[in-house]
């Protein structure tokens, strides 16, 4: 194996194009390794990962301090600590769980059915502009109780908060730009808290609206950033795990047609996409004492960033790691979506995604209804396939040609079905 050369760096066009070329390396060899332009120190290994992001006291969330509240207009669950996070975690977790979450997955369906009908007349879509996008937007709002209809503006916001949160290099313009798009964005919810605490709904703002930590209500701000931490957290990495699912599998017929005739498979296949190519890629921690990581001192203060997609890819963790598998016997579907995963793409510890629960329904939801119907699906002829990002990472596009549907969704595909 190739040395990683003096003067490698994340930040490279190299490491952008595909990071996954680099992941070998870097476990072997650099296994902890600093980033002069950002001042940080890049963990591989899953080991290391793994004790970063549950060694809460001394790898704290602190890094998210700066990262998320300018854009996110209040104290975000990442980087609150103790009871507060405790309660509030809860809070978002009771409702995206249990019966919020079977209201939720039937909400999903109907959103799904009326965006791919058109889409699935006409016999060819980009999965990702197309669909993804829009699709994960509009089920976050759906979820939140938001207008639906404004999911343009919306979403446009909400790239504005995750430039800010995700840009390693951002310049003053890009985070003048991003400021606004976050002061607007909360210009738009503030109303809608107003209106839930008057007028509360079966939705996830009318139930933080109608929560306490020690014995008070949230206040408007607290309830604004967890709307915005939710919207952020949701929309991105629903849409590109769906792309990704969906490139897997046309990449490997034979895996494709076993989950099409069999969507009992479809969780082991969502689960090992999760492993083989993470779309959260980076979580920031901040180490509160010096601390020996792989040999290597990292000192007291330091940025440290985990490196899911590499630590996913451990062979001490993953037998044959760069290879897709929905066999594969030591990812362990059930526990794929809990605390006890053994992939690391929601994270671990404490802070581990509340969402898996809603983002497997989610996303299992319109893979069932999907594939089954996309019969000789294949690329568009001429298609280059490109993923982008270091942070979040996805496919740019995945425009998809098939044999025309011509008959509608299947009954319990149809909206409200
Ligand atoms: C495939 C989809 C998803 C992936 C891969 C993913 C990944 C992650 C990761 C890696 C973290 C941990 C961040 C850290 O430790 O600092 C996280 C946290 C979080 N996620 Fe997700 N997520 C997904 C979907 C969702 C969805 C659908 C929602 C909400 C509906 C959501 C809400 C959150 C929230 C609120 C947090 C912060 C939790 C805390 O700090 O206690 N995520 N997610």
């Amino acid at each position: 194996m190739p040395l990683v050369r003096p003067g490698f760096s994340v930040l490279s066009d190299a490491f952008a194009a595909d990071p996954y070329r680099h992941f070998a390396r870097l476990r072997e060899q650099a296994p902890v390794h600093y980033e002069p332009a950002v001042d940080s120190y890049f963990l591989s290994r899953h080991q290391d990962v793994g004790r970063v992001l549950t060694d809460h006291r001394a790898f704290t969330t602190e890094t998210l301090q700066a990262r998320a509240e300018p854009v996110m207009r209040g104290p975000v669950l990442a980087q609150m600590t103790g009871a507060e996070h405790t309660a509030k975690r809860g809070i978002v977790v009771r409702g995206l769980t249990g019966e919020a979450l079977r209201e939720q997955t039937r909400g999903v369906r109907a959103r799904a059915a009326e965006l791919l009908a058109p889409l699935l007349a006409r016999g060819r879509m980009d999965l990702v502009g197309d669909f993804g996008k829009p699709f994960a937007v509009q089920v976050t709002l759906d979820l939140l109780g938001l207008d639906r209809g404004d999911w343009r503006r919306v979403a446009a916001w909400h790239s504005g908060v995750a430039e800010f949160i995700t840009g390693l290099t951002l310049t003053p313009e890009r985070r003048r730009h991003c400021m606004e798009c976050a002061e607007q964005l909360e210009s738009y919810l503030v109303p809608v808290i107003e209106r839930r605490r008057r007028e509360p709904g079966p939705d996830l703002i009318s139930k933080l609206c109608a929560a306490e930590f020690e014995g008070t209500a949230l206040s408007v701000r607290d309830i604004t950033a967890l709307i915005i931490n939710v919207l952020a957290a949701a929309t991105e990495p629903a849409d590109k795990t769906l792309a990704l699912l969906v490139r897997h599998l046309i990449d490997r017929p034979g895996q494709l047609a076993r989950v099409r005739r069999d969507p009992a498979l479809l969780p082991a296949a969502i689960a090992e996409t999760l492993r083989y190519t993470p779309p959260v890629q980076l979580v920031p921690r901040r180490a509160e004492r010096a601390a020996v990581i792989a040999g290597t001192t990292v000192p007291a203060g330091a940025t440290v960033f985990c490196m899911i997609g590499a630590a996913n890819r451990d062979p001490a963790v993953f037998a044959d790691p760069d290879t897709f598998d929905i066999d594969r016997a030591d990812l362990g579907t059930a526990r794929s979506f809990t605390a006890a995963a053994q992939h690391l793409a929601f994270g671990t510890g404490l802070h581990q995604c509340v969402g898996a629960a809603f983002a497997r329904a989610e996303i299992e939801t319109v893979a069932a209804m999907l594939l089954p119907l996309l019969d000789e699906v294949r690329y568009r002829p001429g298609f280059r396939y490109r993923e982008t990002g270091l942070y979040t990472r996805g496919p740019v596009s995945l425009p998809l040609v098939f044999t025309p549907v011509r008959t509608p969704l299947p009954e319990d595909a149809t909206p409200g079905g």
